[in-house]
Order: structure tokens, then sequence, then C-alpha cells
């Protein structure tokens, strides 16, 4: 096999709770993570150049070693002792970027997928994952997805039971939020509330979406500069188009609402739509079997 398409699936964060600062400059999380259907399409093919080659259709991406799936190939070619043969790589782009969903992350975890497949399987799942960690915070859990708590700096998984069936609508409004802008606010604060993490994890086990519904709750939206104020307005409405929960995912500007019902989720897709150029009608997404 000399080429192949890996799917690179969005993420959304259920829940996100900030414990505290960390010393070694990063923050201690404990966030439930999920896949969903949203994804990017990552073509990797060998060729015999020694070089990375990439293209993107979002032409705003650096398509050299600063992108995130460039270090992809990197870090697997580094740790299989490996030079580089040579790789085309295309990302056929859809997830936003700059918008809490981990576009770049699952980018980075299809690439190393594509590339395990490709050479043989040398790594398993939890070695790729461990190969992923210094890609960035969110590309463990990307490697396998699926539903599952993310906890340290937000690297170390334990897999929880599947999110029951269920329509999702993600709406990303025009402006991103800075990442470290947001952690510097939830610093600046002496305490803050927290989600019911247990709480929506027994949900999930009992498989009861309103009762997930009710504990879905990000600590970032705390803390939300004024001119962000655009985000509850979109929860408003994905409410009262009939979503059961609401939530920003991760540092935003991304927001989701997940529906019982599939109809009145096309609905809201359709009404969003108008406003939002980045609107998306969605599913949670299982496993991958890698
Ligand atoms: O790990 P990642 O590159 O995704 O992190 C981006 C930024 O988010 C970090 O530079 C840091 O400012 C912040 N961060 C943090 N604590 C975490 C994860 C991210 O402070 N657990």
């Amino acid at each position: 096999m000399r080429s192949l398409t890996e799917k690179a699936w969005a993420k959304l964060n259920i829940s996100l709770d900030v414990l505290g600062p960390r010393p070694d400059g990063y923050h201690e999380m404990r966030m439930v993570m999920q896949s969903v259907e949203l994804c990017d399409d990552v073509d990797i093919a060998l060729t015999d150049t020694g070089l990375v080659r990439l293209r993107t259709n979002f032409r705003f991406l650096p398509c050299d070693e600063r992108n995130i799936a460039a270090k992809a190939a990197a870090a697997f070619f580094a740790a299989a002792d490996m030079e580089n043969p040579g790789l085309d790589i295309e990302l056929k782009k859809r997830i936003p970027v700059c918008a809490g969903l981990g576009g770049g992350s699952a980018d980075a975890a299809a690439v190393l997928r594509g590339l395990n497949s490709l050479f043989g399987k040398p790594f398993s799942v939890e070695q790729l994952e461990e190969i992923s960690r210094p890609l960035g915070s969110d590309v463990p859990f990307c490697i396998k997805g699926g539903t599952a708590l993310a906890f340290g700096r937000g690297d170390e998984l334990e897999r929880l039971p599947n999110f029951p069936e269920s329509s999702i609508v993600i709406c990303k409004p025009a402006f991103s939020i800075s990442t470290p802008e947001l952690f510097r606010h939830i610093d600046s604060r002496r305490s803050h509330v927290h989600p019911d993490t247990e709480g929506l994890i027994k949900a999930l086990e009992e498989g009861s979406i309103r009762d997930i519904a009710r504990r879905m709750y990000n600590v970032f939206e705390d803390v939300l500069p004024r001119r962000c104020e655009e985000i509850g307005r979109i929860k408003g409405q994905l409410l009262d188009l009939g979503a059961v929960g609401t939530m920003m995912s991760g540092t935003g500007s991304a927001v989701f609402g997940v529906f019982e019902d599939a109809a009145a989720a096309a609905q809201a897709h359709a009404e969003l739509g108008r406003s939002y150029r980045e609107c998306f009608l969605t599913c949670p997404k299982g496993e991958v079997r890698a």
C-alpha cells in the first residue's frame, strides 16, 4: 500500500473543568471529550522525495513544518527511527480552526494512524498516544476518539461509555478566542464553579441524554470577555430551537447544541446556517478501530 485516506474527526468537550495551574506552566484539567462525525479527510501518499509536501484547501494555514500534520509525520519517523522516505499529505479541511473543536489535533492524530497503517502497524494504539503527546494536549484523545475522560494536561485518558444516539448542531461565530487569555482569566479568579463531572459520567453510564445535557458545563464560559456575548446568544437560539443542552467547546469559539429530535436539529442547522457560514449538523462518533 502506497497511499490512504484517514478521517480526522472533530472533538467536543461535553464538560470542561480547570483544577488549577501546574508547575510545568500547563493547567490540571478534567474534561469529558466526545468525537463527532464532522471530520477532515487526510490523504497520505508515500513518495521517494525524502520531503513532506503538504497541501490544504484552507489557504491561510501554513504548509511547511509549522503545520501540526507535518510535525506529526516527523514525530512518527523519529519514534520509528526511520528516514522519511517522502510524503504527500493533503488536508481536506472542514473543521473550523481556532474553534475549540480540535481540528489540528485531529489532523495530527490521523497522520499518525495513517503512517502506522502504511508502515505495517509498528506501533500499538497506546504507543501512538504516547508519540502524539508532545504535539498537543488534545492529540492523544484524537488517536482513538469516542467518549473519554481526559485529565492531567488533558492528555491522560480513561474510556467512558458511548454518548447516546442524538443529533448535534455546531456553530462557530466569525471571531476566535485566545486560549492563553482564557486560562489567564481563570487563574485570576480565587475560585470558580466546577462541573459535576462524576454526575455526568454516571449519566453517560445510564445513557440518559437529558441527565447528560443538564450536566454539560464549561468553566471557560464564565470568564469570556465581553466582546464574546454572541456565544450566549447562539446558545439561546439553540435552546429555543429545541436543543436539550448547549455548550461552548474547549476555549471556543464554537458552540454546540445536543438534540434528541433529528428534525429539530435539522431545522436549527438551517436557521443558524442563514447567519453563520460555519454551521454543521453532525452526531456523536464512537471509538476508532486503529
Ligand atoms: O497543549 P496545547 O498546545 O494544546 O496547549 C495550548 C495552550 O493552552 C498552552 O500553551 C497553554 O497556554 C494552554 N494550556 C494549559 N493547560 C493545559 C492545556 C493547554 O495551560 N492543560
